[in-house]
């Protein structure tokens, strides 16, 4: 008979596991260590502000509505850029937001489930109708950069982007109403 000793293989098995809870341990600090660091040296946080909007009506009045869509320059100096996400296209198609400086941007949908990103930077989020969306960022070098749909809406999806372009800050020159639209190129 080649039978371990009991108390043998009990500490082997305590051993064991205590191996894997270290790893497991190692894994989880490693993780949050990441999410803390990318967060705070890089800008990447999850969109957590929960505001509502009622997608039947947001196109009628208020910030939606279609006069005060785009970039807005507000009394304080913010920069704010308001787009609507529909099916299958951003309005407006294109945004103009002046580099180094805080930008917010606020989305909402009227129809389906949209996302968007801005290539080369830390904005990503998804466009949720109900909700409105909204990122904090500053844009660091300037330059046309394209804003595609990355949430499958439908057949027209593969066809939906917008444009932002950054422009240094002394080509940003908003008009009196604080609007600011991009530039013909
Ligand atoms: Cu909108 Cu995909």
């Amino acid at each position: 008979m080649t039978q371990t000793h009991p108390e043998l293989s009990e500490r082997r098995i305590l051993a064991t596991e205590l191996l894997w809870s270290v790893g497991v341990a190692v894994l989880v600090i490693a993780i949050i260590a990441m999410v803390l660091v990318t967060a705070l040296t890089m800008g990447v946080n999850p969109p957590s502000n929960v505001e509502r909007i009622d997608p039947k009506t947001l196109h009628l009045s208020g910030e939606f509505a279609e006069q005060n869509l785009g970039t807005m320059v507000g009394s304080d100096g913010s920069v704010t850029a308001r787009v609507i996400a529909t099916q299958f296209m951003f309005v407006p198609r294109c945004i103009q937001v002046p580099e180094g400086r805080k930008v917010t941007l606020r989305m909402t949908s009227p129809d389906v489930i949209h996302g968007i990103l801005v290539t080369g930077t830390n904005v990503n989020t998804m466009v949720i109708p109900g909700y409105v969306a909204q990122v904090h960022t500053v844009f660091m070098r300037t330059g046309d950069l394209l804003m595609p749909c990355h949430e499958y809406c439908g057949l027209g999806h593969s066809e939906m982007y917008a444009v932002v372009q950054v422009v240094p800050q002394n080509e940003f020159k908003p008009d009196s109403n604080g609007r600011a639209v991009c530039a013909k190129r």
